[in-house]
Order: C-alpha cells, then structure tokens, then sequence
C-alpha cells in the first residue's frame, strides 16, 4: 500500500527517490508524485500511474539534494493527479507525504475552510500541510508537533520545507517509517526496503515519534519533546528484495522456491529423535504450552486462510479447542479474551493494520499474542515481542504464495509442540516430525511434476463463476485457491466446505462449470467422492486434486492432478500448490498484471 521516500543529503535527491519508489511498487499504488525542495519553493510532479510513468515526467526536474516522494493506494478521494502526494500549503513552500487515515479530517477541513484555505484535493491528507502552516512561526520541528495535536488517526509522514533546506520532520502513529542514516545522507522510508540500497544502518520511528533528519544525523523525540537514545540497528542483509531471477514474474519465482523457503522454515525446529518442534522465539517452557486451553489465531486475507489449516491441526492433533478469526472482524465485535488463550497474529508483512490494531486490543485486556511473521522487525513482530519467524524470504507479488506454505507450516511445528505436551506419544510425535521435515522434498517433486494445469486453466479461464470445495483440511486451501483466482484473474469465485455445496451453491453449477474439488485421500474420502458424484451429475466440469495412486478418484475427474501423498494435517503443503498454479498462468493467459492485480496491495496499512 502506500509508499514514503524521503532524502536528504549531498546527492541528487530525484533518482534515490525513484528508485525508492521502484522498490516499493510491489506493496500496490495507483499514484504517484515526488516533492523537491527549491529556494523559490517546492517543485512539484505528480501523476496517476505507475512509478515509470512519473520518471518519464520528471526528466526537466531541477538539481536538488533534498526531496520527498510517494506512492498512494487511493482512500480518500479518486485515483486523480490532484489527490496523488505530495500535498502543499497555500504558499507551496512545505510538501507533505503521508501514509495512514486522519479520522477527524472533516471536521479539520471545515475549520481550515472557515479560516480561508482553499482545498485543491479530496485527501485526507492535504489538511497537514495547511496545518503545518498555520503553526509555522519559525521552527519546523514545532509546527508539524503542534499541527499534530490536532490529528486523530494514523500516520507516517515526511514535511519538506523549502525555506529549510537543512531538515526534514518525519512523525509516525501507527503507520512505519524507518531512518536510514548513511555517511552525510539520510533516506527515509515506510519500508526498509527502499532504504537497504543505500544503507543498513536504520532507526525504526515508534508511535508518536518525531524525528529531525538532516545531513549530519537524526534525533528522536516524543510528541512531548522528550529527546529519546537513538536505537541504531542493522538491517538484514537479504532484506534486499532479490530480482527475478530469470523467472518472467515474481509470482512464479516465490512460488518455484517454495522447497527452499519451507525449508528455511523447518531448519533447526524439528527434532525427529524427540518426535517434536522447537520455536524458541515464542519463549515457552512445556509446562506454559500445558496450560494453554485454547488457541485463536488472527489474520487477513491468505494469512487468515493459514490460520485456519493452523487451527484445524491444532484441534485434531493436539486436541486444544482453537479458531481462526478475520482480524478485521475480530477488534470491532468487542471480542471476550480468555486469560488461558494463546493468540498468534499471523501476517507475512508484519504490517497489516488490521491485525495490528486487533493485537493491540488483545494486549489492552491483558491476552497474550504471539506473532507468526515473514518480515523480521516488522510493526507486528515488535508489537508482539515474541513469535515465530517464517524465513520465507521477502515476497513480493502481491498475491502471497511461499508465505502461505511457510505459515502453515510454523502452525504445524506449534501444533507438535503442543500436541507434545499433551497426550501425543514419541512414536506418533516422531511421525508427524518426519511428515513435516519431508515437506520440501515433496513440494519439490510436485513443483517438478505439475501435471495438467494448462488443462484446468483451459476450463477455468473463460468461465463465469468457478467453485471451489474442499473438506476438513482441505477447506482452507480451497478457499486460499479461489482467493488466488479472484486476485490473479478476476474470476468469480467461491469456495465451499464440500458438504455444504448442496445447501445452496449446487444451484449454481451447470453443464461445463469448473468445480476445483480438492480432495487429498484422507477420512473424508468417501464423502467427498459422494460430493463429486453430485457435481457430475449436473454436468459441471470437475477438476481434481488428489493424492498420486488415488486412481478411482482420478477416474472420475474431467482434470486430475495428483499430488504426493503425504499425512493428511500436512496437506495443505502440498494441495495448495496446483491452485497457485492454476491462478498464475490463468492471469497470465488472460493478460492480467500477475504481480500487481488491479486495486490490490501487497502491504494494507489502513483498516
Ligand atoms: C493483503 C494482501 C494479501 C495478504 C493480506 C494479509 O490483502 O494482498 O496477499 O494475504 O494482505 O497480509 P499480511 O502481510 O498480514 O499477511
């Protein structure tokens, strides 16, 4: 979602600045501008579009060693040139970029309205440079702190003054932003992603932190002007999002390294001889695992549907009531926290500002939260203080395929350890740690042997609606395959627990609608072949996926495609793997932006 670029030093800003932008690209944006600072005022480039688009309209920019820049994921106001960032005052002599929602934003322009401001866009946004102009009385520094008093809601920001070449104010609530500080430069951003290029020296801004930035350093401060220690920390060095990698689409690279990146997941954390897992960073003796009497995961989109897989496991191995929960959904229907629940915030990003705020309000009424997170230092890691890390690797397409496998699989190594403490024995603890620890090997022979994809995108990719069923584990995969269609093609999609398709989707089939039925053998093998029967008999196309020497079951689909056998809670590993296929080459058959579909955002930092 919307992106911050800030610099200031002794280069030219405008190509840092681009390159930034470049780099933040794949969190999804529908504008974008950058802001350069000029003795007669701020020099201004906006545009709707992509990054490449504005660098085409800045090729007469002027020569500057302090600039801002943006790219914005429209809320508030259309996909327009004027509502785009950076925003100005009246006078054009401070620029501001910001991510995250000002609630009070009417009442805010109604009084700067009432004292003569004249609004030349729909944004929320612009009410900060008309604010920080109103308090302006010589100090920057004090004007964005007092125009804050007025704000309600969140942000990230970076103000340029032009009359104030030497600095740039940066404030944070809620939204990231990190300081890079390089040898007489800074470069600031709301992912460390456009910093890490330039430096790996960072300072991650904490809510309601203002921070100076100028050539020869940062300081911290609070809202109050208490002066804070500056934390310095290094930057991982594989944060650099890595390049294709001859591959012609991110997607395809994340999804190709699946092996490695679960993997990376598993290394270290299974111990087979014992029959059980270890993730240290949840800093939880056996005797804290034994009293946990339930667990509730919490996360949005592909992380939601992970939680789910994650909790179903839960309950049939360890036997410990647990659920998935839409965070979206979870803080605003005033949920009960149960003091001897577990609760673990799922999210790739670690950025997700629903789940962040329905963390926060766990925390609030005492409940413990542990982060499952891709992004190490992440707003959510921090937030939670311990969890699990999924090594995946930076993901960049916007829809998330090796993080799913690698969060179902840090759910897995949980739900043995938590098994572990209960009645689980050494001999079936040692055999879901070998199931586990032969994950890579099979996604591996999978990805190898794909079987026909082309043929089910061959049923899919012209249909009108495509359904999806699954069973048991196998329902949050089929509802993780039809999220990815949706985001990829723009097919409609649903996805349904395989028995309950009579109760009201059934009306939907007809002859030649695509029905991806996911069907790994396990103990619903029976029913779900009732439920295909259903399927065949109204004459939709029935495309399935089931475990390889499954032969009765392959005879009865119109597309079969087999995947290895393996334990039925390990699943998921494997049979969501032909549904991310399926979703890639149908986009790409059907000419769609693979790795950034239409309205979409890779990082959702406003709720
Ligand atoms: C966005 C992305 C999805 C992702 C979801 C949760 O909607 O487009 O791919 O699953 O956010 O993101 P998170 O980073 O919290 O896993």
């Amino acid at each position: 979602m919307c992106g911050i670029v800030g610099y200031i030093g002794s280069r030219q800003a405008l190509p840092v600045l681009l390159e930034g932008l470049s780099r933040l690209e794949y969190r999804g944006y529908d504008s974008a501008g950058v802001a350069l600072g000029q003795a007669d005022g701020v020099w201004l480039q906006r545009t709707v579009g992509r990054v490449a688009d504005l660098k085409r309209e800045v090729r007469q920019a002027p020569a500057a060693s302090l600039g801002i820049a943006h790219t914005r994921w429209a809320t508030h106001g259309g996909v327009t040139v004027a509502n785009a960032h950076p925003h100005t005052d009246a006078t054009g002599r401070i620029a501001v970029v910001h991510n995250g929602i000002i609630e009070n934003m009417t009442a805010l322009r109604a009084m700067l309205t009432a004292e003569g401001v004249v609004f030349r866009s729909e944004t929320d946004t612009e009410v900060l440079p008309h604010l920080i102009r109103r308090h302006l009385q010589g100090d920057p520094v004090d004007a964005v702190r007092r125009a804050l008093e007025h704000i309600r809601g969140t942000y990230g920001l970076v103000a340029l003054f032009a009359d104030h070449p030497d600095v740039l104010v940066v404030a944070r609530n809620g939204s990231p932003l990190v300081v890079g500080m390089g040898d007489g430069e800074a470069v600031i951003a709301s992912d460390p992603q456009a910093v890490v290029e330039h430096t790996r020296r960072v300072v991650y801004l904490q809510d309601r932190e203002l921070a100076v930035v100028s050539t020869s350093g940062v300081d911290v401060r609070r809202f109050d002007g208490t002066m804070l220690d500056l934390n310095v920390e290094l930057i991982d060095a594989d944060y650099d999002v890595a390049n294709r990698e001859g591959f012609t689409h991110f997607m395809a690279k994340e999804i190709a390294e699946q092996p490695r990146s679960v993997r990376r997941c598993l290394r270290g954390r299974v111990d087979a001889d014992e029959g059980n897992a270890r993730l240290g960073g949840l800093q939880l003796s056996n005797r804290d695992l034994a009293a946990v009497q339930r667990v509730i995961t919490i996360g949005c989109g592909t992380s939601y549907h992970a939680g789910m897989a994650g909790a179903l496991a839960i309950e049939a191995l360890a036997r410990v009531p647990a659920r998935a929960e839409i965070a979206s959904e979870f803080r605003h229907r005033h949920p009960i926290i149960l003091r001897d629940a577990l609760f673990l915030a799922i999210s790739q990003s670690g950025e997700t500002a629903d789940t962040l705020a329905a963390l926060g309000e766990i925390q609030l009424k005492g409940g413990e939260v542990m982060g499952v997170v891709n992004v190490v230092g992440s707003t959510i890691a921090r937030a939670c203080g311990r969890g699990v890390y999924l090594h995946s690797g930076p993901e960049v397409a916007v829809a998330s395929t090796k993080a799913f496998t690698s969060q179902v699989t840090a759910l897995l190594l949980f739900t043995l350890m938590l098994a572990r403490t209960r009645d689980l024995s050494l001999t079936r603890g040692q055999e879901v740690a070998r199931a586990l620890a032969s994950v890579p090997e099979k996604v591996a022979h999978y990805l190898d042997h794909p079987g026909p994809i082309d043929a089910a995108v061959a049923a899919v990719k012209d249909a009108r609606y495509v359904l999806f069923l699954g069973r048991g584990f196998s329902f949050p995969v089929a509802l993780e395959g039809a999220l990815k269609l949706k985001e990829l093609a723009y097919i409609p999609c649903e996805a349904y627990p395989a028995g309950e398709m009579k109760h009201g989707p059934i009306a939907m089939l007809e002859a030649g609608t695509p029905v991806i039925f996911v069907a790994p053998t396990d103990d619903q093998r029976d029913k779900a072949i009732s439920n295909m029967m259903e399927v065949k008999a109204r004459g939709a196309t029935l495309i399935v996926i089931h475990t390889a020497g499954d032969d009765e079951m392959a005879a009865l689909a119109d597309v079969a495609i087999a995947v290895p056998p393996v334990l039925d809670l390990v699943s998921p590993l494997v049979s969501v793997l032909p549904l991310q296929l399926i979703a890639f080459h149908t986009g790409l058959a059907l000419g769609r932006d693979i790795d950034k579909p239409r309205n979409l955002a890779k990082s959702v930092t406003v709720e």
